[in-house]
C-alpha cells in the first residue's frame, strides 16, 4: 500500500496543495518555513486523524480561514481513498471512499505510518508521560482492547483522585474507596502486562537498529520501569493508603511507568551527545516500524522530517542503506538542501521523486 496522492486544503499554510507521490521514495524540500512539516503532518493526519504536533483542529486551519480538508488516494489491492474535513462550525468527519465512518476510532489502525521529527526530542528530555505516550501509541495501532483498557484506567483515575480530594481530614468512604481499587486492580495488571510483553520484543529489535545504525559497539539500553515490576497492584494500594490521602492523589500505578534510556549505562539525557540522542531517537522509531510491520504484515508509511540533521554522514548513510531496502515500504523525506537529498540517493542508486516547494 502506498500513498499515491494528496491534496491539502487550507491546511496550515497550504491555501490548495496537490501532490503526487512515488511508491519509494520521495524527498520535499524547500526553505524553513516552507510548509514541508506541514505534508508530512498531513500524511500522519490520514493515518490517525490527528496532527502529530497539534491536538487543537480549530488552529491547524489556514489563518482567516474557516475549514480544511485533508484528501489522500491511497494505491492497494483495493485502491482507496481518505477525505478528512473539519470546520470552525463542523466537527471533524473522515470518510472512506466517500463513506463516512460513525467514530474516527473505528479509522485507527488502518494506515500505519512511523514519524520521525525533530521534535522527538522531548522522548529523551520531558517527562515520563512522553515515553509511556511512545509505548501506548504504538501497541494501539495493533490492539483495541489495549486502548479500551487505558480509557477505562484513565476514566476510574480521574474519579479516584476526585474522590481523594474530598476526603480531607473526614471519614473515609471504605466502601468507595475500595470499588474504584477494585476495578484498577485488574487494569493495572492487564495494562503492565501488555507493555511488558511488548517490551519483550522491542527491545531486542531495538538494540539491533541502534547498532546497526551507529555501526559501532556503543552499548545502549532501554529498561521498563513500574512500580508493579516486584510488587502486586493490591499491595500497593494497602501500603500507599496513608499517602494517597494526604497527596490527594494515586501516588502508584501504570499511569507512572517509565522507559530509562542508557548509553554504556548511564542515563543518554545527561550523557549522550547529540547525535547519539538522535541515533538513539532513529533507533527508537525503526524498532516501532519493525513492530509494526512484523504484527501486521505490511510496510508502515515512514516519514522522515529534517533526518539529516545532527547525525554524521556514516550514520546518515546506514541508514539510508536500511530504509532503501526492499523490507521498507514508501518513504518521505523533507530537507531545506536538496542536493544533501540528492546525494544520499544517489549513493544507495535509488530513483527518487522530488517535490519542491
Ligand atoms: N494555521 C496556520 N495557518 C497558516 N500558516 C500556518 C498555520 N499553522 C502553521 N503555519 C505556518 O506553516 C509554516 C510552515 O511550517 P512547516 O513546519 O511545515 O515548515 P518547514 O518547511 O517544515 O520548515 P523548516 O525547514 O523550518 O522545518 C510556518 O511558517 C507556520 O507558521
Ligand atoms: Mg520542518
Amino acid at each position: 500500500m502506498f500513498l499515491k496522492e494528496l491534496q491539502l486544503f487550507h491546511f496550515k499554510n497550504h491555501e490548495s496543495s496537490k501532490f503526487v507521490f512515488s511508491e519509494k521514495i520521495n524527498a520535499i524540500t524547500g526553505k524553513n518555513g516552507a510548509g514541508k512539516t506541514n505534508i508530512l503532518d498531513a500524511i500522519y493526519f490520514l493515518a490517525n486523524a490527528k496532527s502529530y504536533f497539534n491536538n487543537i483542529d480549530n488552529q491547524l486551519i489556514q489563518f482567516d480561514k474557516d475549514f480544511y480538508t485533508i484528501t489522500g488516494k491511497f494505491e492497494d489491492e483495493n485502491p482507496f481513498d481518505i477525505a478528512i474535513n473539519f470546520g470552525k462550525n463542523t466537527k471533524k468527519t473522515i470518510k472512506k471512499n466517500g463513506k463516512l465512518f460513525k467514530r474516527i476510532l473505528d479509522h485507527i489502525g488502518q494506515i500505519q505510518t512511523v514519524f520521525i521529527t525533530p521534535n522527538d526530542i522531548a522522548l529523551i528530555y520531558e517527562g515520563s508521560e512522553e515515553r509511556r505516550k511512545f509505548i501506548d501509541f504504538t501497541i494501539c495501532q495493533l490492539d483495541t482492547t489495549y486502548l479500551k483498557n487505558l480509557i477505562e484506567y484513565r476514566k476510574v483515575i480521574e474519579q479516584r483522585n476526585s474522590f481523594l480530594k474530598t476526603v480531607e481530614g473526614r471519614f473515609v468512604d471504605e466502601i468507595l474507596l475500595e470499588s474504584y481499587n477494585h476495578k484498577l486492580i485488574p487494569l493495572n495488571h492487564e495494562i503492565y502486562e501488555t507493555r511488558k510483553k511488548f517490551l519483550a520484543e522491542f527491545i531486542p529489535q531495538f538494540n539491533k537498529t541502534y547498532s546497526d545504525l551507529s555501526g559501532s559497539s556503543e552499548k545502549c539500553d532501554i529498561h521498563y520501569k513500574s512500580c508493579l515490576n516486584d510488587k502486586t497492584m493490591t499491595s500497593i494500594f494497602e501500603s500507599n493508603y496513608k499517602i494517597d490521602i494526604a497527596s490527594q492523589r494515586t501516588t502508584e500505578g501504570i499511569h507512572k511507568d517509565d522507559l530509562e534510556f542508557n548509553i554504556h549505562e548511564i542515563t543518554i539525557k545527561k550523557y549522550g551527545s547529540q547525535g547519539q540522542i538522535k541515533s538513539f531517537i532513529v533507533a527508537l522509531k525503526i524498532a516501532q516500524y519493525e513492530y509494526l510491520k512484523s504484527k501486521t504484515g505490511k510496510k508502515p508509511i515512514l516519514l522522515l522530517d529534517d533526518i539529516f540533521e545532527k547525525i554524521d554522514d556514516q550514520r546518515s548513510r546506514h541508514l539510508m542503506k536500511m530504509v532503501c531496502s526492499d523490507h521498507f515500504g514508501q518513504i518521505f523525506v523533507s530537507d531545506t538542501n536538496l542536493q544533501r537529498v540528492q546525494e544520499h540517493f544517489e549513493d544507495q542508486k535509488m530513483q527518487c521523486t522530488f517535490i519542491e516547494i
